[in-house]
């Protein structure tokens, strides 16, 4: 079976199909993704969960598929186990709360500048400058270059003939652009990540990994909540019943974030394990070296997980999704995401009274990528802003 675009339109359907007759399917990666041209596709909860545990399940690629970048998100321990140290202290949820004033205010500001009755790109407008003005800001990154990341790390990873054929050029720009913020950073040091992951990492991490932990940091820091904010209202606006009671009593926002993280999952299946041993999953035989996709996509609407998976409820809670991953792995900045998606969703709904799809649902595109689940734009009306 071949990954192909249709998987951003249907792809709930077929996760269903794949969960109930081919639990472990063998994919064909689209041309232009990084690593092995086959993949195992796992799609049932429970042996995502599983594999999510298990350690002979590696990040780090086989050598025919390294690329030289060594991230939190392609290795092992004890190298993870090093890595994740030097910044693992800065993301706790203590620390976040403490930027609950600075994300509102610029959640505000964006709102401010949204003209009422118009249509407008939620995503370009609001889903975008939202987490990205907050990790440059996190990072001690001067405002005015987010434009440079929103045009290089897309094409990262998406698939789409243009972005692979420009990747190589987006990935050396934002490596020499990291270069020259370490520099300055180690010049004039500031309270800033940039600066602490530099002291931390002293002695402890290569100037290359310093180089691609910073880069994991920025390029982690927005790309996937980009897509919990643009799928989430997408599908508040798709079930008006839910959108309302959350209006009616903004006290449920964060069980809705999870219940919006859960429903339209903006990692779909980009977590990649490489067996380093032969094994069995539900029946079938991986051999050493081959690939895994654990589609948390698919797991977050199995019926194991929760009853009407496929159904919006902004009432759940105790919710037990796997937006975020599991184990060693699981998300770093899992409490950022969850800070910005809890106040971008309140201001939004407190400060307008109706918000509707300013096209009709098939006219959406979805990016064509394996590794995110997300929108190419949203367009929408806010009928009036306060
Ligand atoms: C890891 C999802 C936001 C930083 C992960 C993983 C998932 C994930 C599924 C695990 C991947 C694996 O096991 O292979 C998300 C989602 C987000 C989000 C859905 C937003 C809604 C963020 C933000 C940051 C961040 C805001 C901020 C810096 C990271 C890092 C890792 C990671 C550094 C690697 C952790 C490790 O390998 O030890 N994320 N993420 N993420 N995430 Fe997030």
């Amino acid at each position: 079976m071949n990954i192909d675009p249709v998987f951003g339109a249907d792809r709930y359907a077929r996760y269903a199909n794949l969960r109930a007759d081919a639990p472990v399917e063998r994919i064909k990666t689209p041309p232009g993704t990084p690593g092995p041209a086959e993949l195992w596709l796992v799609s049932r909860h429970d042996d995502v969960v599983a594999a999510l545990h298990d350690a002979r399940l590696h990040l780090e690629q086989p050598p025919q598929y390294q690329f030289g970048i060594r991230t939190l998100l392609n290795t092992d321990p004890p190298d993870h186990t090093r890595l994740r140290r030097v910044v693992s202290g800065l993301f706790t949820r203590k620390r976040i709360q403490s930027l609950r004033i600075a994300v509102q205010a610029i959640a505000d500001d964006l709102i401010d500048h949204l003209p009422a009755g118009e249509t407008i790109d939620f995503i370009e407008r609001f889903a975008v400058p939202l987490p990205i003005t907050v990790i440059c800001q996190m990072l001690g990154i001067p405002a005015d270059d987010w434009r440079l990341f929103r045009e290089w790390t897309p094409k990262i990873f998406n698939t789409d003939e243009e972005s692979v054929t420009t990747r190589p050029a987006a990935v050396a720009q934002l490596i020499q652009y990291m270069g020259g913020l370490v520099r300055t950073k180690r010049d004039h040091p500031a309270d800033d990540v940039t600066t602490t992951v530099i002291q931390n990492g002293k002695d402890v991490l290569s100037e290359q990994e310093l180089l691609s932990t910073l880069m994991l940091l920025l390029i982690a820091g927005h790309e996937t909540t980009v897509n919990l904010l643009g799928n989430g209202l997408l599908a508040l606006i798709q079930h008006p019943d839910q959108l309302e009671l959350l209006r009616s009593d903004p006290a449920r926002t964060p069980d809705a974030v999870e219940e919006l993280l859960r429903y339209d999952s903006p990692v779909s299946h980009a977590t990649i394990r490489y067996a380093s041993e032969d094994l069995t999953i539900a029946g079938v035989r991986i051999a050493a070296g081959e690939g895994l996709l654990l589609a948390l996509g698919s797991a977050n609407h199995d019926p194991a997980l929760v009853s009407e998976a496929d159904d919006l409820n902004v009432q759940r809670n105790g919710n037990q999704h796997l937006a975020f991953g599991q184990g060693l792995h699981y998300c770093l900045g899992a409490p950022l995401a969850r800070l910005e998606g809890q106040l971008a969703f309140d201001t939004l709904l407190r400060r307008s009274s109706e918000i509707s799809l300013a096209v009709e649902p098939k006219e959406l595109q979805w990016r064509i990528s394996p590794l995110m689940r997300g929108l190419h734009a949203l367009p929408i009306q806010l009928s009036s802003i306060a």
